[in-house]
């Protein structure tokens, strides 16, 4: 892979544009809002000054920024060997960009998505090239968090599925695989127990601090699940919970109201600066 596309500018699109030009591979990142596009090359700027203070990179700067170009014009996206779509979790909006994508493409580029939820099967469909979709799925924050799944829809190739492997591995990520199937591995046991710490604050149990401090530690986890509520966006963990709902058929998957109040506020954790807590120095 000598060029990655990224689609989608947010959270996730900045990490991934990232580590993919620290590894040394040259990315085109689109966004249809060039504000997006602006603060994603200021966070990345200033977390490879962190990192370069720290020591931890073995090339300049200026040589990584250089290798991300960034651009509002999806018809770039031609260029690239791998196109890995980070887009807000909206199957339609997913199956329309995969649509433009596709008619953009060369027949062998391959269309991954970094869904948390949505079916790459579906995704697929969008297509006329459903064995060159994929599904590979990061964790944030992207340069911190080791592990990526790596999820065939029904028709994905074992030669398409080798590729986003090696490509994986190759940022040094440690790959796992999963079905497509809702939430894949990681997302099907986190989201419930987020919801669950969102029906004992709307319910009264106990403050947010206490809620949070009773994970971390009672469970030895490293932050409380309001916290990483606000860290995954409450816009991202609404659109999952639609997601469950609807797959699965099984109220269990119930969002939160607290949580439709908050999106319908737009209180989306810290990339609004407010969700369950308050961040008045913004998201970096
Ligand atoms: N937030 C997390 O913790 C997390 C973790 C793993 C995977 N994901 C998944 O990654 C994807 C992106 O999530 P995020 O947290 O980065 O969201 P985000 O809200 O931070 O960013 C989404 C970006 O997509 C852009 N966008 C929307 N429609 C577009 C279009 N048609 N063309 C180009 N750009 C468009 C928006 O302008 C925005 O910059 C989602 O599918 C989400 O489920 C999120």
């Amino acid at each position: 892979m000598q060029k990655i596309g990224i689609v989608g500018s947010g959270l996730m699109g900045s990490g991934i544009a990232q580590v993919t030009a620290q590894s040394g591979v040259e990315v085109l990142l689109a966004d249809q809002d060039s504000d997006s596009l602006d603060r994603a090359l200021a966070q990345i700027g200033k977390r490879l000054a962190r990192l370069g203070e720290q020591g931890k990179l073995n090339e300049d700067i200026d040589v990584i920024q250089e290798r991300i170009q960034a651009s509002s014009d999806l018809d770039r996206m031609a260029e690239a060997d791998l196109v890995i779509e980070a887009v807000s979790e909206k199957e339609s909006l997913k199956r329309s960009l995969f649509e433009q994508l596709d008619a953009l493409c060369p027949p062998s580029t391959v269309l991954a998505s970094n869904t948390s939820s949505i079916s790459i099967t579906n995704i697929a469909s969008a297509t006329k090239r459903p064995d060159r979709v994929v599904g590979i799925h990061f964790f944030n924050p992207v340069p911190l968090m080791p592990l990526v799944e790596i999820i065939r829809g029904a028709a994905t190739s074992d030669e398409t599925s080798a590729a986003v492997t090696r490509f994986a591995e190759h940022l040094g990520k440690t790959v796992i695989h999963a079905k497509d199937s809702p939430g894949f591995v990681v997302n099907r046991i986190l989201i419930p127990f987020l919801i669950e710490a969102i029906f004992a604050l709307e319910s009264g149990v106990a403050s947010r601090e206490d809620i949070d401090k009773g994970v971390t530690l009672g469970l030895g986890h490293p932050m409380g699940p309001l916290t990483l509520a606000d860290f995954v966006g409450l816009d991202t963990l609404l659109s999952i919970c639609e997601v469950y709902q609807r797959e699965f058929g099984d109220p269990k998957y119930r969002p939160p109201v607290l949580l439709r109040r908050y999106v319908a506020a737009g209180w989306l954790g810290r990339k609004s600066g407010k969700g369950f807590y308050e961040y008045p120095n913004g998201n970096a």
